[in-house]
C-alpha cells in the first residue's frame, strides 16, 4: 500500500507490559489488529519499571540517547526498542521518573512529580518520532496529550515534524491531568497559551486539553460518550472546548482481542467451552464458587463483577442497593482494586452475607477471567463508562451484562424481552438503587426460564472484534493524511 501510512501512538499504558485499566488492554490489541490491515504501527511508552522487569531477558535493543527540554534545563533517557506480537514498541528508559512500583500513585496518593513525569514522556515522544518519522501521531489520554501542544504551540522548535498529523483519543474524560500553575515551566511554552482557549482551566494547567485544542481529530471509545461529554453533566468542564470542537471529535467503539478473551481456547480458566457444549461452564462457575469460599450450588444465580474500585464504577449504587440485593437468592463475586472506602463497604456487606458475597481486593488476572468464566451474569452500574470493555469479555463468555445505559455500555448491550428476542443483556437508566435492582430482577426472571440459553447465545455471537473497531481508525487517518481510502 505504497506510500504506508505510518502511526506513532504515544500511551502511558500497554497489556502485557503495563496496565491498570481498559487503556492498557486497547493498547494491547488495536495497534496489532492496525498492522494485520497494512499500517505500520509502532507505540511509545514511559520505561516503567514493571515494563522493564517484563521485558528481562527479551530482546530489547538500545537505540540511542535522547534529550529533552524541560523546564529551562535539559534531560536525558535512554530510548529502548522492543517487540510486542510484532509491534515495536519504544520505551523511554528514565528511572528518576519511571522506575518506581507503580504507574501513576503510591498507596498515599499520585506521586507528586506526575506533571513533571509526563510532560517529559511528551516532550520524549517527539524525539522518537524525529528518529522515526512518522506520518501520524495517535496520542491517548493526558499523559500523552501534551505533546501535540508542543507540536503545534511551538512548531519553531519542531519545523521538522510540521507535516505530522495529530489524533487525541479520551479513554475517561474523569482523568485530565490537570496542575497547578506552579508546573506551567515545566512545560516551557509560550505564556500566551496559559489562556483559557489553550491549557488554562481555572488557573490550572490541563494537560488533557492541551491535546483537545491542538489535535487534527479528537475520538473517544464509544459514539454515545462522544455525544454526552458535550454536555455540562458529563463534560467534567471540558463540554465548551469539545462543543467547540465538534466537527473534529467521533467515537470510535472499542473491541476485544479475541485472542486473550474465547472461552475455546482461555487457558486461564477451569475448563474450556464454546456453544452447543457449555458443560465447561459448569466447572468454571463450580471453581469461581471454591475458590471465592462461597456454597458449591449450579443452579444458584451467580453475578460477576471485575472493577476498578472508582466511585465512577457504580460502587456507590451497589453500596445502597447491597442489603436488597444480597436478601435476595443470589451470589455475587467481585474482583476490585483500589479505593478504600470502597473496599469497607465490600467487607461489610461480605461480613454480613458470607454465602452469597465473596470479594477479592488484587490485580487478578486468573480470578478476573475465572469471574468473567463462571459467572451467570456480569454486573457494571458505572455512573458513566466512555467504553467499557468488560462487558465485551462476558458476552464472549455467554455471561450476561446488566449494565446502566451510558456510554459504550448503551451502545454494546441490548436488552433481552419478550419484544426483543435478539437482546444480549439487561439495562436501567436512572442512576438509583431501584432501577439497578429491577433490571437485576428482570435478568433473575429470564435466568429461571429456558429462555436464559437464548440470551446467553445473542450475547455469545456479538461480534465486537478489532478487526471490525479498526476499521473506522484506518479511515479517520486516510482522511488526516490525505490518503485515497480503499
Ligand atoms: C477507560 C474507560 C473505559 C474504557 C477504557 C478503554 O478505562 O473508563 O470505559 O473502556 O478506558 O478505552
Amino acid at each position: 500500500m505504497p506510500p504506508g501510512l505510518s502511526v506513532a501512538m504515544a500511551a502511558p499504558e500497554m497489556t502485557p507490559l503495563a496496565k491498570t485499566g481498559g487503556l492498557g488492554d486497547v493498547l494491547g490489541a488495536l495497534p496489532r489488529a492496525l498492522r494485520n490491515r497494512g499500517i505500520d504501527v509502532s507505540v511509545i511508552l514511559p520505561g516503567y519499571r514493571t515494563a522493564l522487569e517484563k521485558l528481562a531477558g527479551d530482546e530489547c535493543e538500545v537505540c540511542g540517547q535522547i534529550e529533552v527540554p524541560l523546564g529551562g534545563r535539559r534531560e536525558e533517557a535512554t530510548l529502548l526498542l522492543t517487540h510486542v506480537d510484532g509491534v515495536p514498541v519504544y520505551l523511554v528508559q528514565a528511572d528518576r521518573y519511571y522506575d518506581r512500583p507503580q504507574l501513576y500513585s503510591s498507596p498515599d496518593g499520585d506521586y507528586s512529580d506526575n506533571a513533571e513525569r509526563f510532560a517529559f514522556f511528551a516532550r520524549a515522544v517527539l524525539e522518537v518520532l524525529r528518529m522515526q518519522p512518522h506520518h501520524l501521531l495517535h496520542c491517548h489520554d493526558w499523559q500523552a496529550a501534551p505533546a501535540i501542544a508542543f507540536l503545534r504551540g511551538q512548531s519553531h522548535s519542531y519545523t521538522d515534524l510540521v507535516n505530522t498529523k495529530t489524533v487525541i483519543t479520551i479513554h475517561n474524560l474523569g482523568y485530565q491531568g490537570v496542575f497547578s500553575v506552579s508546573s506551567w515551566p515545566l512545560l516551557g511554552l509560550d505564556d500566551a497559551l496559559f489562556h483559557y482557549r489553550y491549557l488554562e482551566f481555572y488557573n490550572q494547567v490541563n494537560y488533557l486539553k492541551a491535546g483537545l485544542v491542538f489535535a487534527d481529530a479528537i475520538t473517544t471509545v464509544s459514539p454515545t460518550y462522544a455525544a454526552e461529554i458535550r454536555n455540562p453533566e458529563s463534560g467534567f468542564g471540558l463540554d465548551g472546548v469539545l462543543r467547540e470542537r465538534q466537527d473534529c471529535l467521533r467515537g470510535i467503539l472499542n473491541g476485544v482481542d479475541y485472542d486473550i478473551w474465547d472461552p475455546q481456547s482461555d487457558r486461564l480458566i477451569a475448563a474450556q467451552f464454546s456453544p452447543p457444549d457449555m458443560t465447561g461452564k459448569r466447572d468454571c462457575k463450580a471453581w469461581l464458587q471454591r475458590h471465592l469460599g462461597l456454597p458449591l450450588d449450579p443452579d444458584v444465580p451467580l453475578i460477576g463483577m471485575v472493577s476498578r474500585l472508582a466511585v465512577e464504577k457504580g460502587f456507590d449504587l451497589l453500596g445502597w442497593a447491597g442489603d436488597a440485593l444480597l436478601a435476595r437468592n443470589v451470589q455475587l463475586a467481585v474482583l476490585a482494586t483500589g479505593g478504600r472506602e470502597l473496599q469497607a463497604m465490600l467487607n461489610r456487606l461480605s461480613s454480613m452475607y458470607p454465602a452469597r458475597l465473596g470479594v477479592r481486593f488484587a490485580f487478578d488476572d486468573v480470578l478476573a477471567h475465572g469471574i468473567i468464566a463462571g459467572s451467570d451474569m456480569f454486573l457494571m452500574p458505572s455512573r458513566y463508562e466512555p467504553g467499557g470493555l468488560a462487558q465485551l469479555y462476558a458476552m464472549r463468555y455467554g455471561t450476561v451484562p446488566i449494565v446502566r445505559a451510558t456510554g459504550g455500555l448503551k451502545d454494546t448491550v441490548v436488552e433481552f424481552s419478550d419484544r426483543q428476542a435478539a437482546g444480549n443483556g439487561f439495562l436501567f437508566g436512572p442512576y438509583t438503587p431501584e432501577e439497578l435492582l429491577s433490571a437485576i430482577d428482570r435478568s433473575l426472571h429470564w435466568y429461571r426460564t429456558d429462555r436464559w440459553q437464548e440470551v446467553m447465545a445473542n450475547a455469545m455471537a456479538a461480534d465486537f472484534s478489532w478487526e471490525r473497531s479498526s476499521t473506522a481508525y484506518l479511515e479517520l487517518y486516510r482522511r488526516l493524511v490525505d490518503l485515497p481510502l480503499i
